[in-house]
This record gives structure tokens, C-alpha cells and sequence, in this order.
């Protein structure tokens, strides 16, 4: 199988799959010239790293710690996907908060003179690919994975939304200096999530006192988003009630379902592809 044998359900723009049901390239094209603030903040994640988790997490920092902005509104109007048609990310009062999944190569072209804030989000491949599993099985949207071994194979081969995650983070990786940029793992905001916020906070140059840190904290706790409507996506359409969008939220997960064969391929294959890119990632807990 190669890159080019998409699913009948995406479209290639720029080397990236779409689902043609949701995206645009008049839309893609568009975004590419979108006028950048200084005040802007993008978060960047490929799919199923932690993308719902910032949106609350960077809401809540400019909030300073008030949940009301979290209990209020979707997480999708607080901080929108600029790649989608309608979004309202242009229309927003400074400072705009937003997030994408897109590559380096489609995001606004002024991020690159580094106008704004990139905080991406990385998070080991293997429980990016489970999560993205049960999201297929999930989402009325996606067509329903046939197992598991056809699925790790789309998601290697990059035959999935937003193609390959080896792509998407050796790329961004490697430009980050063309931007104003902080990279943090999904694992470390797991391991110690006040840390993980206070360096989000020192980089888009917000100050909190330690009382107003500890209620971002409790409000972007697994089980407290999993109980909110605003902050876990229950308005998209599923195939069925059971399984949610907050799944497990844990590090290792993909040990309940890799085989050990499949888990040495894995490795080999992320080896060979992770080559020059100086990264380490935290696999269990
Ligand atoms: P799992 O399916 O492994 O549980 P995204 O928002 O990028 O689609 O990522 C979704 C993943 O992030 C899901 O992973 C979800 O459970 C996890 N997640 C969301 N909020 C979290 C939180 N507060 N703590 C830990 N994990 C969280």
C-alpha cells in the first residue's frame, strides 16, 4: 500500500488526507493568508494526542482559573479548528485562542515571520493509533476500522485523516525555529499536569497565583471533563452511546492491544522514521 491509496472518503490537498464531507480546499487555500496577531495562540496536535485536553486547559489559563468559561460554551467556540469552513477563528476578539491538526506546511503563512503562538502537542504513536481506533468505531463520521491489524497498517501506511503521524511531527519538529514555539508531550502533562501548565503559562506570558494554577488544574482533571458536556464533545454524531470521546486518558494503553510482534514492527518502523529527529517518548506509565 502507499500514500496514494486513500479512502474514498478523503481528499489530498498538499499531500494531506481530508475527510471531503467536512473540509474545503477553497477553505485550506483561504486559511494559508489568514491576517496573524501577536496575541494569537495555535494549538498543533495530529489527532488523538491531547487536542480536547489544551482546549480546556488554554481556556481556563485565560480565564485565570475561572471554570465558568469552560461550563458555558463548547470547547469548539472557545478555541475553533481553523482548517474548519465555518470556523470563527477570524471573527474572534484578541486574544484568539484556536487549534489544528494541520501539517507544517498548511498552517498561515505569518505564523512563519513569527507572528502568534504555537504550542504543539505530541503523544507516543502507539496510543495515538489506539485512541484513533475506538474514535473511528466511534464517530459516525469515519468509516469503521475492520480490525485492529488493518488499522495499525492505514495508520503506518498514513492512509488515514491528516496522514501520517510520522509525518506530521517530523515535519513540524524540524521547522519549529521558523516559529514562536513549545513542544510538550501528552506523557508529560500526564506525569505532572501543574508543571506542564506553568511552562504553557510562562510561554504565552500569562501570570497566575498559585490558587488560580490549582483550579486550572482541577478543571482539566480527566474525570471532571468527562462529566462536563462543554469540554468532552457530546453534541458529534456517533454511530452508537456506547464509548466516548474521553476514553481512557492513560499512558500504555497500546499494550492491551499490540501484539508482540506487531509492537516490534512498530518500533521498527518508528525507528527508521524517527531517524533525525531528536525526541523521546514516555510508552507507559
Ligand atoms: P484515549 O482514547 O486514549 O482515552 P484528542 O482530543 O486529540 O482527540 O485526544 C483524545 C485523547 O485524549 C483520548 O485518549 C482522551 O481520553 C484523552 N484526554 C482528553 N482529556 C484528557 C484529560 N483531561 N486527561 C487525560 N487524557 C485526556
Amino acid at each position: 500500500a502507499s500514500m496514494s491509496t486513500t479512502n474514498n472518503h478523503y481528499f489530498q490537498y498538499k499531500g494531506c488526507n481530508f475527510v471531503s464531507t467536512i473540509y474545503t480546499k477553497e477553505h485550506l487555500e483561504q486559511l494559508q493568508h489568514f491576517e496573524i496577531k501577536d496575541t494569537d495562540v495555535f494549538i498543533v496536535t495530529y489527532p488523538k494526542s491531547g487536542t480536547i485536553w489544551m482546549q480546556q486547559i488554554m481556556s481556563l489559563i485565560y480565564s485565570n482559573g475561572d471554570p465558568a468559561a469552560v461550563q458555558s460554551k463548547p470547547a469548539i467556540e472557545r478555541v475553533p479548528w481553523i482548517e474548519l469552513p465555518n470556523s470563527n477563528f477570524p471573527a474572534r476578539p484578541s486574544p484568539r485562542l484556536s487549534v489544528t491538526h494541520l501539517p507544517y506546511q498548511l498552517v498561515p503563512k505569518a505564523l512563519k515571520e513569527k507572528m502568534g503562538k504555537i504550542i504543539y502537542v505530541a503523544r507516543n504513536p502507539k496510543d495515538v493509533l489506539v485512541s484513533s481506533y475506538y474514535f473511528h468505531q466511534h464517530l459516525a463520521l469515519y468509516e469503521s476500522p475492520k480490525d485492529f491489524p488493518d488499522f495499525l497498517e492505514k495508520f503506518l501506511d498514513g492512509r488515514v485523516e491528516f496522514s501520517c503521524w510520522f509525518d506530521h511531527i517530523r515535519e513540524w519538529y524540524t521547522h519549529k525555529d521558523e516559529f514562536n514555539f513549545l513542544f510538550i508531550t501528552y506523557e508529560e502533562m500526564k506525569k505532572d499536569l501543574g508543571a506542564s501548565i506553568q511552562k504553557m503559562c510562562n510561554f504565552v506570558g500569562k501570570q497566575l497565583s498559585d490558587e488560580k494554577l490549582d483550579s486550572v488544574v482541577e478543571h482539566c482533571r480527566f474525570d471532571i471533563m468527562k462529566k462536563n458536556p462543554m469540554a468532552n464533545y457530546e453534541g458529534i454524531p456517533k454511530k452508537s452511546e456506547d464509548g466516548t470521546f474521553l476514553r481512557k486518558g492513560i499512558i500504555g494503553d497500546w499494550k492491551n492491544h499490540f501484539t508482540v510482534a506487531q509492537s516490534e514492527m512498530f518500533d521498527r518502523i518508528f525507528h527508521e522514521r524517527m531517524k533525525n529527529v531528536p525526541l523521546e517518548f514516555i510508552w507507559d506509565n
